[in-house]
């Protein structure tokens, strides 16, 4: 089995994939998974949500800046960014000192079709169609594109050959 030494970061808007990528390296790589926002729900007792709520967003991007700067000792570990990571420069900064970055990347309409159905994304709850979506993902998608050591196209694609292709990037 190939052992990937290296953390990988996986970033992207939300509905791209990144969890799903990320639970699919964990099993088939064996490598550590660290969900962010499923950890800063535990940390805080509060999903996401009644995070946005009862503190606000800053309160929460800051938390996603210490849980980031915490995992500079980790190694062979992906890690499942929340969709607002790479818009505070620090995170990118914080990142890139320990792995690679990688962005997931799929159209607003695919994006639509995987979170239609949820409510647990406050920034998409009010505004749940498919123009919001592309409005932004196109004022996001510069920092998500500066941020990216490499670019993976999820638009109709099986987790596996995302991996694959993730994988056969950090060997070469
Ligand atoms: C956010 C994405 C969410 C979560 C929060 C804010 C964003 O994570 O961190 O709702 O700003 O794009 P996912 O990308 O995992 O849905």
């Amino acid at each position: 089995m190939h052992r990937q030494r290296k953390n990988v970061f996986l970033i992207g808007f939300m509905g791209a994939g990144k969890s799903t990528v990320a639970r699919e390296l964990e099993g088939r790589y064996g490598m550590r998974l660290i969900e962010m926002d499923e950890q800063i729900e535990a940390q805080e007792k509060m999903s996401i949500s009644e995070i946005f709520a009862t503190h606000g967003e800053e309160y929460f991007r800051q938390l996603e800046t210490d849980l980031l700067e915490g995992l500079k000792q980790e190694e062979n570990t992906v890690v499942s960014c929340g969709g607002g990571v790479p818009m505070r420069a620090c995170n990118v900064e914080a990142m890139r000192g320990s792995g690679r970055i990688v962005y997931l990347s799929a159209s607003p309409e695919t994006i639509y079709e995987r979170v239609r159905h949820t409510h647990n994304r406050p920034l998409l709850e009010n505004h749940m169609n498919v123009e919001y979506i592309r409005e932004l993902l196109e004022s996001r998608l510069p920092h998500y594109l500066a941020a990216a050591d490499m670019t993976v196209n999820t638009d109709g694609r099986d987790v596996k050959d995302i991996c694959d292709e993730i994988l056969s990037a950090a060997k070469a």
